[in-house]
């Protein structure tokens, strides 16, 4: 399959099955907002719980924290976000008056109608707004451009609520704002994302190996969520694309069917973010080692993640298409761990003492695992919807069952089928899983 072709394809199951849907599509949509419908929160969900277990649960070093959208914009003056968190912005002055990042052309004219372009101006990123009822100067607020501020202006707040000394962590899943330029790729480049961050305070002299540490870590972790090796790569930062706040960075990309692209940034930002909220709020912002005395201000490194460019990005991975019986059967090949239901539950027809069996089947298996119920269509045609949605094991219930108590077990990838007692079902599915 043509990789251009696979985005127009995964789009258009995204659509159909109920994964994504464009924002206020009956009005036209509104460009790079997308909505997520009941499969897509279920793997939205699952992505989020999984960074959250990794990163928060199954560490004691780390705290959670949900901080509020909109802050003091005083935060985005000290974080340097109002000065900096722009990108080089040009009009065509040609028929089409469309505009462009001036750092992504290769040439010098308009890439859709050739016509001139205007000098490069920078354009700020960041959504602003107003709170309360008068729009004036001193009522702007700005939408979040990413959640690592609300971390940093609590650092003192975890700090002395928490019994956590330097090394520690502080992580947040939230939604940002960015009004991109450009935008495309589906929901690559997004006006409105979620993210996933960690904020890691450590020693000064210590940063260089957490940095290390964290890029190691991260990695493992797209590649236990089903990513394939192949198609992840480190890549530095060169000085000239570094963020303002960053000594160095690198990026954790995938190789999307556009080339390679960023799917998670770590970055070494020093006391860059601690230093400036200390310097304009006035407060002390260091930490005091409790075994030396000394007090100091933490270096920062920060691993940073899309949820949506993970969602995309394991779609992408999985989506496959094969040939069977002269017929094709599209398969989204998802790890158990990301998949929107686990186990789908069928009864071979719509027989009402078939059906009970299945219900009462599916409803012991819903404590153990996400589990779908489904009666409608033939057989072939539901199993073709459980393969699309990428849901690894379907559990059909037949006329047979009613005799031997057992019922059979469909294996998403090679289509085996294994007949498996009912007392033995949740046993087999766990193991089938992979728990
Ligand atoms: N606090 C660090 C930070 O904001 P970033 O590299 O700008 O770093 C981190 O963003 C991650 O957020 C990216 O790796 C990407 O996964 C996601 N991201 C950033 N901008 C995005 C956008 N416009 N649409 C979708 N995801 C985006």
């Amino acid at each position: 399959m043509a990789d251009s072709n696979r985005l127009d394809l995964l789009v258009s199951l995204c659509k159909r099955r109920g994964f994504v849907f464009p924002s206020s599509e009956i009005y036209g949509g509104l460009n790079a907002v997308y909505d997520f419908g009941p499969l897509g929160v279920r793997l939205r969900r699952r992505i989020r719980d999984l960074w959250w277990r990794e990163v928060v649960e199954l560490r004691d070093d780390v705290e959670g924290l949900e901080a509020a959208i909109l802050m003091n914009p005083r935060v985005w003056e000290a974080s340097g976000h109002l000065a900096n968190f722009s990108d080089p912005m040009v009009d065509c002055l040609g028929e089409c008056h469309q505009r462009w990042r001036a750092d992504q052309l290769s040439g010098d004219r308009c890439p859709n109608c050739g016509g001139e372009l205007s000098p490069a101006r920078q354009f700020n990123l960041m959504f602003k707004t107003h709170m309360g009822p008068v729009e004036d100067a001193g009522s702007v607020v700005y939408l979040r451009p990413e959640t690592a501020q609300g971390i940093f202006v609590n650092f003192k707040n975890v700090l002395n609520s928490s019994r956590q000394r330097v090394p520690f962590g502080i992580a947040q899943i939230g939604r940002s704002f960015r009004n991109e330029i450009t935008t495309g790729n589906f929901i690559f480049r997004l006006r409105e994302l979620e993210m996933l961050e960690l904020e890691w305070f450590c020693s000064p002299g210590d940063d260089a190996s957490w940095f290390e540490y964290w890029c190691e870590r991260r990695m493992a972790w797209h590649r236990a969520i089903g990513l394939s090796s192949d198609s992840l790569r480190f890549r530095p930062h060169g000085d000239d694309e570094k963020a303002h706040y960053a000594l160095a960075s690198t990026d954790i990309e995938y190789r999307f069917p556009w080339g390679w692209g960023e799917l998670e940034g770590i970055a070494r930002r020093g006391d860059y973010d601690l230093r400036r909220h200390q310097e304009m709020s006035g407060k002390d912002l260091q930490y005091t080692d409790p075994s030396t005395g000394s007090r100091f201000l933490p270096f920062v490194v920060e691993p940073s993640l899309g949820v949506d460019r993970t969602f995309l990005a394991l779609l992408l991975d999985a989506y496959r298409e094969e040939e069977v019986r002269g017929e094709t059967r599209v398969v989204l090949g998802l790890d158990p761990r990301v998949a929107p239901f686990e186990v789908a539950v069928l009864p071979l027809s719509k027989r009402p003492e078939l059906m009970e069996v299945a219900r009462r089947v599916e409803a012991d298996l819903r404590s153990s695992f996400a589990t779908e119920y489904d009666e409608t269509q033939a057989i072939g045609r539901r199993y073709r919807r459980q393969d699309e949605i990428g849901t690894p094991l379907a559990v059909t219930i037949d006329f047979e069952t009613l005799e031997d108590q057992a019922a059979t077990v469909r294996r998403r990838d090679s289509m085996d089928q294994v007949r498996v007692s009912l007392s033995q079902l949740r046993e087999v599915c766990a193991t089938e899983l992979g728990r």
